[in-house]
């Protein structure tokens, strides 16, 4: 019996105790790691959104949205916002009403709970690119559903070009 004590303090608990300290060191590692690099060590929890750079703390666009651009000067080109207001507020295509959600001013609805405020320039930074992208494949888990299948790619920069005017009158 009692070398069998001996022998349970000798090697398990010395054994348990390196284990512990191992455990400590490889902690502090990940935690320091984590406190250097928060962007990427908690990009799920979305912990430094509402930080001044959005753009870097969203996930990455995929490679067939990245290079999308605006085509050049639509977003001041009047017949462009006329159409993509149209697109947005639903009297163009009754499917698609971005407005019930988004609210006529960006400022969203109870139904597009969780969206964001357009109107709040700080909360419409991100890029266009982005944007077409999550426009036009949708949100997972979010009621923002994909409409490549509604919008040709014309329409979603229309109503894009029309988006980016709803911080502009707080400016
Ligand atoms: C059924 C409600 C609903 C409709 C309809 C809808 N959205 Fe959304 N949208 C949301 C919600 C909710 C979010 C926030 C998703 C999240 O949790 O990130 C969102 C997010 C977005 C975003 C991302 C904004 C950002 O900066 O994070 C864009 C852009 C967007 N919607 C554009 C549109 C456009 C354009 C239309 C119409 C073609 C549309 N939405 C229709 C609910 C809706």
């Amino acid at each position: 019996m009692r070398s069998q004590s001996t022998f349970f303090h000798d090697v398990v608990l010395e054994n348990s105790r390196q284990i512990l300290r191992r455990g400590i060191a490889v902690t502090s590692v990940v935690m320091a790691m984590a406190m250097l690099y928060p962007n990427e060590a908690f990009p799920l929890f979305g912990l430094s959104e509402g930080e001044n750079k959005p753009q870097e703390s969203s996930p990455a666009i995929p490679p067939e949205y990245r290079d999308k651009h605006m085509p050049k000067g639509w977003r001041t080109d009047p017949k462009v916002l006329a159409t993509g207001k149209a697109i947005y507020e639903g009297t163009a295509n009754a499917d698609v009403n971005c407005a019930g959600c988004h609210g006529i001013d960006g400022k969203p609805t109870r139904k597009g709970r969780g969206a964001p405020d357009l109107s709040d320039p700080q909360e419409a930074q991100k890029s266009d690119a982005m944007w077409f992208w999550e426009i036009s494949e949708g949100k997972r888990r979010t009621k923002m559903q994909g409409h490549a299948r509604h919008l040709t790619e014309q329409q979603r920069w229309q109503v894009i070009a029309y988006m980016r005017t709803f911080g502009q009158s707080t400016m």
